[in-house]
C-alpha cells in the first residue's frame, strides 16, 4: 500500500485520488481553503482517505500530486516535497493563471516553472493530457482492447520502478509507455 498526497483537490486531483483508494492505497488530500472544506470529500472516498494542509499531505505521501492551477506554484511547500516523486498534471491557461511571459513565450515549460519552486523533486509530468471525467469513465482492466494510452514523461533524474508503481501498476492507470519514456533519462 502506497500513500499518496494530494495538493490540489479539484476535478483531477479527486478523480486520481478515487483511483487511488478503489485500488487499495491511502490518499491524503489538501487544497488552499483548509482540510475542512474537504470533508464531504474525504467522507465519500471512504476510511483509506484523509485531508490534510497542503504541507502536511506532502510530507504524508510516499508519492504526491500535484494538481492545481499554475498561478499557484509559488505557494507551494517546497520542504516536504524534497526528494519525493511528484507527479505533475498541471497544464497553463492565461484565462486562469494570468500572463506568464515565460510560458506565452514558450521558453520555459509549465514543468521547468514549477521545479524553480520545487527545485528538489523527482517532477513526472503525467494526467495533464486527458479530461477528469475521461480518466474515471475510460479506466479498463489491462489487456483490454479499448483501452487509454497516456504520455508520461519523467524527469531526467527520476526512473520509474515499473512492477511497483502504483501509477504504472495500477490497471485503469497504466501507461504503456512510461517503461521506454523512463529509459531515456
Ligand atoms: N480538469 C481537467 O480535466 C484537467 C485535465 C488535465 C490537466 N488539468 C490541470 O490540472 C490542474 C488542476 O486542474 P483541476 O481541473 O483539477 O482544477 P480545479 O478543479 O480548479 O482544482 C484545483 C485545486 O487546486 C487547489 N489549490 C489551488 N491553490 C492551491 C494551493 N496554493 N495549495 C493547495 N491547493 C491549491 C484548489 O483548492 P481550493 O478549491 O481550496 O482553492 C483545488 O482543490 C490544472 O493545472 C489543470 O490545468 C486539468
Amino acid at each position: 500500500m502506497t500513500t499518496v498526497g494530494f495538493i490540489g483537490s479539484g476535478s483531477i486531483g479527486s478523480t486520481i485520488a478515487r483511483l487511488a483508494v478503489e485500488a487499495g492505497h491511502q490518499v491524503v488530500l489538501s487544497n488552499s481553503r483548509g482540510p475542512e472544506t474537504l470533508a464531504d470529500t474525504v467522507a465519500e472516498l471512504g476510511p483509506r482517505a484523509t485531508a490534510a494542509t497542503s504541507g502536511e499531505a506532502a510530507a504524508a505521501g510516499d508519492i504526491v500530486v500535484v494538481t492545481v492551477p499554475v498561478k499557484a506554484f509559488p505557494n507551494l511547500p517546497a520542504a516536504p516535497l524534497a526528494g519525493k516523486t511528484v507527479i505533475d498534471t498541471c497544464n497553463y491557461g492565461p484565462d486562469r493563471d494570468g500572463d506568464i511571459p515565460e510560458l506565452d513565450g514558450t521558453s520555459l515549460t509549465s514543468s521547468e516553472l514549477l521545479l524553480r519552486y520545487i527545485p528538489d523533486a523527482g517532477l513526472v509530468k503525467a494526467f495533464n493530457t486527458i479530461y477528469f471525467k475521461h480518466l474515471l469513465s475510460l479506466a479498463r482492466p489491462v489487456g483490454a482492447a479499448d483501452r487509454s494510452y497516456l504520455p508520461i514523461r519523467p524527469r531526467r533524474s527520476v526512473e520509474l520502478p515499473t512492477g511497483h508503481h502504483p501509477f504504472v501498476t495500477r490497471p485503469d492507470l497504466v501507461v504503456d509507455q512510461v517503461q521506454a519514456l523512463s529509459h531515456r533519462a
